[in-house]
């Protein structure tokens, strides 16, 4: 039903009931020749995993989780590009589908109503001699019909899925279609569209004007995000004095 053999995101689209984590999949299935735009999703993760080394609950039948093989023609540098667009993509998808548009956490938190209704994890291969780009696996996970009981005490508080902020939700089914047309679009104008898509992740993006906790190696810092500079960095003015620009691997922000 979703095979797409006219697309370049999910031309080729694995449909699994269980699996580890959807991104450990494209990475097994990665050998050899790249397959370009491979996608695959699942009913449920056993070991769902999240940025800095987190899990990422994923309940039988109540997300779609998500991951996608991309292999851009780009430098190095531009690839952390990809998971911001991505969450813009994620943000089309779900307007598309349900009428309301999310808004971005710094980095890529898809946020509805202060709370997390998707979270990116976006891995790189590089080539093991030269050190160049075999390719990217941008894995999405979005919460359609959990529950409170579902995400547990922990998470909770600080998550929401569409049926908790909407009163309905979707098929998975429709979530995925949607989600794999934006990728699609998203896809084909990348990188050249850069500007475009920058544009849209600044009028996205919730993080700008807020105070912010920061967390990296070095403690916590108090300030205030300033901005998204072009290469998706957020500019930051210390409540003690002076400005710094933060990019999404070394740090995590609180607030919001
Ligand atoms: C985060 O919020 O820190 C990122 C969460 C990413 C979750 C998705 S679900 C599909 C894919 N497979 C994984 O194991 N993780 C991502």
């Amino acid at each position: 039903e979703l095979s797409r053999p006219d697309r370049r995101v999910g031309r080729e689209l694995v449909c699994l009931d269980q699996v580890d984590s959807t991104n450990n999949e494209i990475k097994r299935r990665a050998v050899g020749e790249v397959p370009d735009g491979l996608t695959v999703v699942a009913g449920e993760q056993t070991g769902g995993r999240g940025r800095r080394g987190r899990s990422f609950v994923s309940p039988p039948g109540k997300g779609l989780y998500l991951s996608a093989l991309l292999k851009p023609d780009c430098p190095l540098g531009e690839v952390p590009a990809l998971t911001a667009w991505s969450a813009v993509a994620v943000c089309d998808a779900i307007e598309a589908l349900c009428g309301v548009r999310p808004g971005i956490k710094w980095p890529n938190d898809v946020i509805l109503e202060g709370r997390k209704l998707c979270g990116i994890l976006t891995e790189l291969e590089l080539e093991a001699e030269t050190a160049a780009l075999r390719y990217v696996v941008v894995g999405i996970g979005v919460n359609i019909s959990q529950t409170e009981a579902d995400f547990g005490p922990e998470v909770a508080p600080v998550a929401i899925s569409l049926a908790q902020a909407l009163g309905r939700a979707p098929r998975r089914a429709e979530v995925a279609r949607a989600l794999l047309d934006s990728l699609d679009r998203l896809y084909a104008g990348f990188p050249q569209q850069r500007e475009g898509w920058l544009a849209r992740y600044r009028a996205d993006c919730l993080t700008v004007g807020k105070p912010v906790r920061v967390l990296s190696g070095a403690g916590e810092r108090e300030g205030t995000a300033l901005g998204v500079e072009e290469d998706f960095s957020l500019r930051v003015a210390w409540k003690d004095g002076g400005e710094e620009v933060l990019s999404s691997g070394e740090v995590s922000v609180r607030g919001l």
